[in-house]
């Protein structure tokens, strides 16, 4: 099977592209704001911690959504969801009203219901939490898992030291990661996860008497414990990309080979920056990943591309004869391929992808080499940005900005000009681009009056205004300047290619 990336929302992708029993592991990592004091989460009130406890309201809102949700899982009307996980949702309803905690736990239902369809009889989930919300999670694992013959093999906890401590209670340092399989019967490859013994903790190191131990040793090395310690990706670590809620890749790796096998289709349905696409992939199984928002595909895209080459996501085409010669080793589906469905972006009615439209015009037609403004609220008129290198009147390196604004009315006036030249006045950007969703000839021409901008380094010339339409990129339209790499957002994956032992190098 060809790898997937899916870019849209999980529910969806699954229940339209995702076969029954197709799946050997699933690991998730769902967004949940859970630093969060416990008892606004839970209790919804009071005004401790308001900012905290928006946070977690921002992301999990009881809405229409939520509420469908409720109404498919407890009305069961194709019987899709086990007569446990109704009752668990409508007895939590009863205890937490529509509130975002409820909301979050209905749009988990759903989801662990579909992973357990897809995966195979001798499937493994894992399911990345903390104990914020843990203790609900596994209700709903049991109750879709334990219900029709799968089993709870582990809560994993995940230990890490570093990060801030608070006076008030023990430091939290740890994550939460559930582990159920399918059936008794699954994959669990464990002496490739065996650990060389050094236990920091003097009651579990062996005691020798005479010619008996009282832990029995394994010439190999101990099967790992369920409590794990891989330290946390700080912003220094070689791994990092930027990406807010990374996770490790021995964290991944630890999974993948003790619950699959080379070959083996892995899924993560909430794949972020692509760590378990990425240790998927060099440990030879085949993938499939989705993503919500852009920025996440976009980033995967290029940490394959740093990691396994530039055509690792591109098909390679004969110039003479068009014909593919080498195909692209994934699959991408739900991004834009024509103007239809960019229009269908743009005029999407969900929260979850507010302003999704602007990030994927700015990243595709930047070749991912743009950054998002992530203001929320007013965007001042910056959708995202990029860097180009330049000399400055003395002659010394310098770093010139460029700013993008995307637009998707059907009429513009030239006034929209006139803004992105007042903001790039303020913001000091040399180069402006203003990206639309309809042709807009008039604009076009207008831009032509704002002149050009000399690169003194590189010696071109572009012009200081430029507008491009999605017709325009859809042609080939691509932001053609030698943009600066050492501040994209996306940090070099180190180059890693697969080793014919499949081991890490990390
Ligand atoms: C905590 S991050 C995952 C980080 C990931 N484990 C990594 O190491 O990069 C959660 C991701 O889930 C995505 N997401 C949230 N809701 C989603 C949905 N309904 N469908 C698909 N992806 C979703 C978010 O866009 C975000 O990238």
């Amino acid at each position: 099977m060809k790898n997937q990336l899916f870019y849209g929302d999980n529910l969806e992708n699954l229940q339209k592209f995702v076969e029954n029993e197709s799946v050997d592991l699933c690991y998730i990592d769902p967004p949940f704001n859970s630093k969060r004091n416990y008892n606004q989460i839970y209790n919804n009130v009071g005004t401790e911690d308001k900012a905290q406890a928006q946070a977690f309201i921002d992301t999990w809102t009881w809405n229409i959504m939520a509420n469908e949700a409720f109404l498919e899982i407890t009305n069961n009307k194709n019987g899709f969801y086990t007569p446990q996980t109704v009752i668990l949702i409508e007895g939590l309803q009863k205890l937490l009203g529509n509130s975002p905690l409820m909301a979050y736990l209905v749009s988990m239902a759903q989801r662990i219901s579909e992973i357990y369809r897809v995966l195979k009889p001798t499937g493994s989930f894992y399911l990345h939490c903390d104990p914020t919300a843990s203790h609900y999670l596994k209700l709903i694992l049991d109750s879709v898992f334990c219900s029709r013959g799968g089993v709870f093999q582990n809560e994993i906890a995940w230990c890490y030291g570093s990060g801030g401590a608070s006076k008030e209670h023990f430091s939290k340092k740890h994550d939460v990661v559930l582990f159920y399989t399918k059936n008794k019967i699954h994959t669990f490859n464990v002496n490739e996860v065996r650990e060389k013994y050094s236990s920091p903790h003097k009651s579990m190191t062996p005691k020798v008497i005479g010619n008996k131990s009282y832990v029995k040793m394994n010439p190999l090395g101990r099967i790992p414990f369920d409590w794990w310690q891989i330290p946390i990706l700080t912003n220094s670590a070689k791994e990092r990309l930027g990406y807010p809620t990374q996770k490790p890749e021995a964290l991944l790796e630890k999974i993948i080979k003790v619950s699959s096998n080379e070959g083996d289709v892995v899924l993560d349905a909430y794949c972020g920056c692509g760590t378990t696409v990425a240790v998927a992939e060099r440990l030879k199984r085949s993938w499939i990943g989705i993503d919500i928002t852009y920025q996440s595909i976009s980033l995967i895209i290029k940490r394959l591309e740093d990691s396994f080459g530039e055509d690792f996501t591109k098909d390679i085409v004969d110039k003479e004869s068009k014909q593919i010669i080498k195909p692209a080793n994934l699959k991408l589906s739900g991004v834009p391929q024509d103007f239809a469905a960019a229009v269908a972006l743009a005029n999407k009615e969900d929260d979850r992808v507010r302003k999704e439209f602007e990030k994927w015009f700015v990243l595709s037609f930047s070749d991912n080499r743009a950054m998002i403004n992530e203001k929320k609220g007013g965007d001042d008129g910056i959708d995202g940005l990029a860097f180009i290198l330049d000399f400055d009147e003395k002659n010394q390196q310098d770093l010139k900005k460029i700013i993008f604004s995307v637009k998707s009315g059907k009429t513009l006036s030239t006034n929209v000009i006139r803004d992105l030249v007042g903001t790039m006045e303020r913001e000091k950007a040399v180069i402006g681009y203003l990206l639309t969703l309809y042709p807009m000839p008039n604009l076009v021409k207008d831009s032509g009056r704002y002149g050009i901008y000399q690169s003194k380094m590189f010696g071109h010339s572009y012009p200081k205004i430029e507008v491009i339409s999605v017709d325009d990129f859809f042609a080939g339209k691509r932001l053609a300047l030698p943009t600066n790499n050492s501040i994209e957002v996306l940090k070099k994956a180190k180059i890693k290619t697969k080793n014919i032992t499949g081991k890490l190098d990390l």
